[in-house]
């Protein structure tokens, strides 16, 4: 079996679940880490049996054994790991949201396809089963055309300066940090939208706790997306179509179940009753299996197209990534919301 050498660059909470994860794919061997702190690189080595751990990312980076990095740095670091990757040739899978805005990731997949190498976003809910399987269930028509989509991802965070999530020199902000999934799931299930519009609440340190967005598709598809962290929301992607909702279960960034409602018309007043009573319950769940604890899928996407020359994935396509943060920056700039150094001239 041809084997994929992996390199990881920070080993902070997601490191340790995409190492996890990388165990439960073919041909994958984690081959090097590096972190800025030894005791931390080492400990992380010995918990993933790596072959090698660095102190610094750019000797990751010039280890000739590494094939392919994934990075797991904060938000405003992925454009220069990214490049620092690429310049040593090495492929890329960079961590959601794939940099601060689109011209930093304009910068990266025009690096990436000038040397021809490889590079994706991390959005790995894209990658998984369940999602797959409801899009087939779309591209079937047996739904019939898709007319409303709603998807949110919130969870309630006490407000500290302190961590990432709530600094805007890091990229933080509900938005990069959850509306990308609701954003990026949108733009998978139904292409790049004719329309954007929305909104962001501020909080204490300058980020959105919160946003709303309206988008409009061809045909007069309408998405409404939110995020949050003052909020529980319910975390799920609803997709209302002419005769049936599709709905993927929370938690939205690795959904637990499929589930679908049908409106066939009851004959009668008893068959009227039972289907009330079974959608109530939740409707009917698809059965899709899963492996491993998700991060697995993403990586082995990467290897895939490793393997077929790509350098891009046709799941997390430059694109898509672009586009997402096209519209992360239009309600951000809207909103009076800049990150550090960001020229929106
Ligand atoms: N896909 C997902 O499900 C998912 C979930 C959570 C987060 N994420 C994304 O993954 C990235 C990392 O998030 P995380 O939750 O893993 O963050 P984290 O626990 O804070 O880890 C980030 C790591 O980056 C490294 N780093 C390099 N420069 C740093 C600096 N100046 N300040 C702080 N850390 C620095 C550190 O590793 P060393 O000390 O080892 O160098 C640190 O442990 C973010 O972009 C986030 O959006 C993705």
């Amino acid at each position: 079996m041809h084997i994929t050498n992996w390199g990881i660059i920070g080993t902070g909470t997601i490191a340790h679940k995409f190492a996890q994860g990388l165990k439960a794919v073919p041909g994958a061997r984690l081959q090097a880490v590096a972190s800025r702190s030894p005791d931390k690189a080492a400990a992380f080595v010995a918990k993933y049996t790596a072959a090698k751990h660095y102190d610094t990312y750019a000797a990751l980076v010039a280890d000739a054994g590494v094939d392919i990095v994934y990075i797991a740095t904060p938000n405003n670091l992925h454009k220069n790991h990214a490049l620092l990757c690429l310049d040593h040739g090495k492929h890329v899978l960079c961590e959601k949201p794939f940099t601060l805005n689109e011209k930093e990731a304009a910068e990266v997949f025009e690096q990436a396809r000038n040397k021809n190498i490889f590079c994706m976003e991390a959005l790995w809910t894209r990658c998984l089963p369940v999602v797959e399987k409801a899009k087939a269930i779309l591209e079937s028509g047996a739904l019939g055309v898709v007319k409303t989509f709603t998807a949110s991802f919130g969870k309630i965070n006490t407000v500290n300066p302190e961590n990432a999530l709530y600094n805007r020199q890091f990229g933080g902000g509900s938005l990069l940090d959850r509306g990308v999934y609701p954003l990026s799931i949108a733009l998978y299930f139904l292409g790049h939208p004719l329309e954007v519009s929305g909104n962001l609440s501020l909080c204490a340190t300058g980020v959105d706790d919160q946003a709303a967005i309206v988008l409009k598709f061809p045909g007069g598809v309408l998405a409404t997306l939110h995020s949050s962290f003052s909020v529980d929301l319910d975390n799920t992607v609803k997709i209302y179509c002419e005769k049936g909702v599709l709905i993927l279960t929370a938690p939205i960034y690795r959904p637990g179940k499929l589930k679908l409602h049908t409106y066939a018309p009851a004959e009668n007043l008893k068959q009227k009753i039972i289907k009330k009573i079974k959608d109530k319950c939740g409707g009917k769940t698809i059965p899709v299996a899963m492996q491993g604890n998700g991060y697995n899928y993403e990586a082995a996407e990467a290897m895939t197209c490793l393997r077929q020359g790509l350098i891009e994935s046709p799941k997390i396509p430059h694109k898509d990534s672009l586009k997402v943060l096209n519209i992360m920056d239009t309600i951000r700039w809207h909103n009076g919301l800049f990150y550090a150094d960001e020229n929106c001239s």
